[in-house]
């Protein structure tokens, strides 16, 4: 008497003989996903048990996409030099499989096949490939009630699934963003970009922000903490090559002030000025003094003077 079951997508056939005692063969391999990193090693869990002991004559397979993986029949036969078998373990009705090194291209449903003639089954096991995000946040300047936008990058994660939150002072959330873009990397993962929109007011000043992000790959949620810029102090540099030139940068709001002297006595303008902003929001400033000839025939010291905000009195630089 033959039965063919169909049980939760893999097969049991039974073969049962006439004084009522059946012959079998069963298949099994725990439900649940097994989920890998990038360069990780797993295990595909795949252990069979057969009345019939005809252990010569089985044949034990592994497919993915259609692909024939690793075949055992006396002899192992590996077709993918990321699996891993091993004959002792076979002896021992354990056919799982090693896969190492694995790669976002090796996520999906692997099927594990036994044929001891006349009894036949599979099971499927599935691969979930897990990415770690990275969060950063970007230095990027605020001015004191005027609309602003602070960014939460993550980068590198896998799968598309994401949940980001903005806390202030680790309670208010500001959730969801005002703006989110997300793209696919060329190594399969993704990498996004939230933005909250807000006017920050004088109390953000002390607050301390915390971008929060959680994902499958995570046990726990990661947290970027960061405060608002509200200010940078300029950094200033004078050189002299053929006229002299005061590279003054990293500063912000754009505001400033840049005076010329010459031993002491402040030259009168204008000078040539170049403004500059950066990625980050801050601005640099160039001003070069043109030295007359008579400025280069007799040596005198210049000085940049420099007046800001986020200075408590004005900077000079020789
Ligand atoms: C096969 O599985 C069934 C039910 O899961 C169990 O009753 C039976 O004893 C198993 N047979 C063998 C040979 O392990
Ligand atoms: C082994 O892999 C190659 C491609 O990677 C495939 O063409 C071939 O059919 C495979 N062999 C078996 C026995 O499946
Ligand atoms: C199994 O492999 C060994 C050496 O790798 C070889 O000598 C032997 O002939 C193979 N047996 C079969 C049945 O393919
Ligand atoms: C196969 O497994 C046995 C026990 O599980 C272990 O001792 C042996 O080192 C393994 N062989 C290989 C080639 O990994
Ligand atoms: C089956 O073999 C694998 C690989 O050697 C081992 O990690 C696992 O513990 C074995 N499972 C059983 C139930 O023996
Ligand atoms: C993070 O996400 C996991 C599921 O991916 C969920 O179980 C957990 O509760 C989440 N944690 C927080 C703090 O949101
Ligand atoms: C902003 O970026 C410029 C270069 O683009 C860098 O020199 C400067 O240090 C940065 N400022 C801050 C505060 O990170
Ligand atoms: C420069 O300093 C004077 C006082 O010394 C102040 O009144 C002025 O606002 C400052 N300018 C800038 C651009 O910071």
């Amino acid at each position: 008497v033959l039965k063919f079951f169909t049980l939760g997508g893999f097969f049991c056939l039974f073969v049962c003989l006439k004084n009522g005692s059946c012959a079998e063969l069963n298949i099994t391999t725990d439900p649940s996903p097994v989920t890998a990193k990038l360069g990780s090693e797993v295990l595909l869990k795949c252990l069979f048990s057969n009345t019939a002991v005809g252990a010569q004559d089985i044949d034990i397979m592994w497919y993915f996409n259609g692909r024939e993986l690793t075949h055992f029949n006396r002899n192992i036969t590996i077709n993918d030099t990321g699996v891993k078998m091993n004959e002792s373990d076979l002896q021992q009705r354990n056919a799982s499989v090693f896969l190492s090194n694995v790669k976002i291209d090796d996520e999906g449903k692997y099927r594990c096949r036994i044929i001891d003639m006349p009894y036949e089954g599979e099971k499927y096991k599935t691969v979930e490939y897990l990415a770690v995000p990275q969060v950063s946040v970007p230095d990027y300047f605020v001015t004191e009630n005027r609309p602003s936008d602070v960014e939460c990058l993550v980068d590198g994660y896998y799968p598309k699934d994401l949940q980001v939150s903005l806390l202030q002072d680790s309670q208010v959330e500001r959730s969801p963003p005002t703006r989110t873009e997300t793209h696919r990397k060329d190594d399969g993962t993704f990498s996004s970009t939230f933005t909250y929109f807000f006017i920050p007011t004088n109390k953000d000043k002390e607050a301390l922000y915390t971008c929060r992000v959680n994902h499958s790959s995570l046990e726990k949620p990661l947290r970027k903490p960061f405060r608002l810029s509200f200010e940078s102090t300029p950094r200033i540099l004078v050189q002299s090559i053929n006229d002299v030139q005061c590279s003054v940068d990293g500063y912000y709001p754009e505001d400033l002030g840049v005076m010329w002297l010459k031993d002491g006595q402040v030259l009168p303008g204008p000078h040539k000025t170049t403004t500059q902003k950066k990625e980050n929001g801050s601005f640099s400033t160039t001003s070069i003094y043109s030295l007359t000839p008579s400025d280069k025939k007799k040596g005198a010291v210049y000085t940049c003077h420099v007046n800001h905000s986020s200075l408590k009195k004005p900077a000079e630089e020789s």
